[in-house]
């Protein structure tokens, strides 16, 4: 194991994911657990990740003591490296010209960490973004590479095992990064370099039988990634003691909800409760037009059904979650001490707090990608793995305004032949999400000799690498002809198409 030691990086999360592609386990810890993370892991090698404090103010975050005495190499980055110098009794100043972005360092030395990576003399480009700088090196350690900025770009003492850069290696930004972050974990920390998802799945099974014991699991099934990737995980590791609950809410996509049931009941023999409560859902949303007031009626009314199907299965003694790292990383804050930050998880947001069961979370160290090459491990058809995001409210947000049947039923026609469209293309996994909008507006037009007087329906489709900020995506004309053209002919109730090519920001990806 790599231990990264967190100081509040807005990129900490990359440097784990680059020595998870060198094949190293990595756990991130925020600083102020470092020490106990230490003892907990014996990792062979620490990361110092960066940070937006001061190593020139007192009061700011260190190292634990122990660790440089620990005999594990460390690399320092950025803040990291700042702090390492500091209490190895060099020094650090706040200059006047500060590096942010792209820039180059020339390489000076050789060193353990550049060996068949970076050759001396070379100029090589990096992502850097500092204000302070080392500017005085504790005994021991040799500058390697320099930076018009930053004197001290690169530092090495060979001996201790100690490195640290200016730069960020974490980042795309710096070509040669991820090459540097793999030595390290590899070569210089001695890492097999064997981590794969086939050992991550028996090291989880492991765990999750050591967790459970003899006690039953529940786990809220919704068609998702996620969800999908822990209930078979479960069941790989407890059988029949996992129960899934599928709270239908009645907006799914089309044949979404039969697809769920086929595959879990019929084909992993998943024991799986489905619950048909579409009314229930449809009619307390009946006259309810504000989005969030949607969000919170839906997001009640499935912690309550859900509870109620735990109840009539006999109870279990955990419920199970699929949370990914991004939802549960501690934040790092220097203004009020350690924040954390949760996401609320689809919509199983308070249902531990309400429940009082202990979280099976087995995906709780990986990222999205990750998560999807587990789903491909365990065995799970593409169309489960490579699947769009879908909101937990489904198809309720993506119909301004009321919500009746009739028009998640139009909704439903109108997407299906949307995503079959774009599936035929060929761009399905080209885009990050599509699908279609309902809206509330009735359009005049004709078709044959008569007028019509129908729904306008909303095309959207965007590429993201996280759905924090998004582009729409470039179709041909022709190919959105195509679709308004079957979507105008085979869905009743709809007379004319729009395609939204609003970016995120200023838009959002789904319309409420
Ligand atoms: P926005 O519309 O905010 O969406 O740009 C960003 C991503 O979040 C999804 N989304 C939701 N997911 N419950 C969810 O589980 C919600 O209430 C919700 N609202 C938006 C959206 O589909 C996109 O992937």
């Amino acid at each position: 194991t790599i231990l990264i030691v967190d100081f509040g990086s807005q990129v900490t999360q990359l440097i784990a994911r680059r020595v998870r592609e060198a094949g190293v386990y990595s756990e991130i810890v925020p600083f102020q657990s470092a020490d106990a993370a230490l003892d907990r892991l014996r990792p062979r090698g620490v990361i110092l990740s960066g940070g937006p404090a001061s190593v020139t103010h007192s009061d700011t975050p260190r190292a634990p003591e122990g660790l440089f005495s620990m005999g594990v190499p460390v690399l320092g980055i950025c803040y990291g490296q700042q702090t390492m110098v500091a209490q190895l009794g060099g020094s650090v100043t706040t200059s006047d010209h500060q590096e942010f972005g792209r820039a180059f360092v020339d390489v000076q030395e050789p060193c353990g960490l550049f060996d068949g990576i970076w050759e001396t003399g070379t100029r090589e480009q990096v992502w850097m973004s500092h204000g302070d700088h080392v500017d005085a090196l504790p005994d021991g350690f040799r500058v390697v590479a320099t930076s018009e900025g930053a004197p001290f770009a690169a530092i090495a003492d060979d001996a201790r095992h100690f490195y640290g850069l200016q730069f960020h290696p974490e980042v795309v930004h710096t070509p040669h990064g991820a090459a540097l972050l793999a030595r390290f974990a590899r070569e210089i920390c001695g890492c097999a370099g064997d981590w794969s998802m086939a050992g991550f799945r028996e090291a989880k099974i492991a765990d999750i039988r050591a967790q459970v014991g003899d006690g039953k699991v529940i786990c809220g099934l919704s068609g998702g990634v996620d969800s999908s990737v822990v209930a078979v995980l479960l069941h790989e590791a407890i059988g029949d003691r996992l129960t899934c609950v599928f709270v239908d809410h009645g907006l799914m996509r089309q044949g979404e909800a039969d697809q769920v049931v086929s595959l879990f009941r019929e084909h992993y023999h998943i024991n799986l409760v489905h619950r048909d409560a579409s009314d229930l859902f449809l009619g307390a949303l009946a006259g309810v037009s504000d989005p969030e007031v949607k969000r919170k009626t839906i997001g009640k009314l499935f912690i309550d059904v859900f509870e109620e199907e735990a109840a009539a299965v006999g109870g279990a003694d955990f419920l199970a979650q699929g949370t990914l790292y991004p939802d549960v990383i501690e934040s790092v804050s220097f203004t009020g001490g350690p924040s954390v930050t949760i996401k609320s998880h689809h919509n199983v947001g308070g249902l531990p707090e309400r429940m009082r069961m202990a979280l099976v979370e087995p995906l709780r160290e990986l990222f999205k990608d990750e998560v999807r090459a587990l789903g491909r491990e365990l065995g799970l058809p593409d169309a489960f793995v490579g699947r769009h995001p879908f909101p937990g409210p489904g198809l309720a947000i993506r119909i301004p305004g009321g919500i009746t049947r009739e028009k998640c039923d139009i909704l439903r026609k109108a997407d299906a032949i949307y995503l079959e469209e774009i599936r035929n293309a060929g761009l399905y996994d080209s885009i990050w999400q599509a699908f279609a909008v309902l809206l509330p507006v009735k359009t005049v037009g004709v078709m044959g000799d008569a007028r019509t007087y129908d729904h306008v329906c909303g095309l959207r489709a965007v590429t993201s690498t996280d759905g924090m900020t998004a582009d729409y995506y470039p179709f041909p004309h022709d190919f959105l002809g195509r679709v308004a053209t079957r979507i105008i002919n085979e869905v009743r109730g709809i007379n004319r198409v729009v395609y939204d090519i609003t970016s995120k920001p200023p838009g959002t990806i789904e319309w409420e």
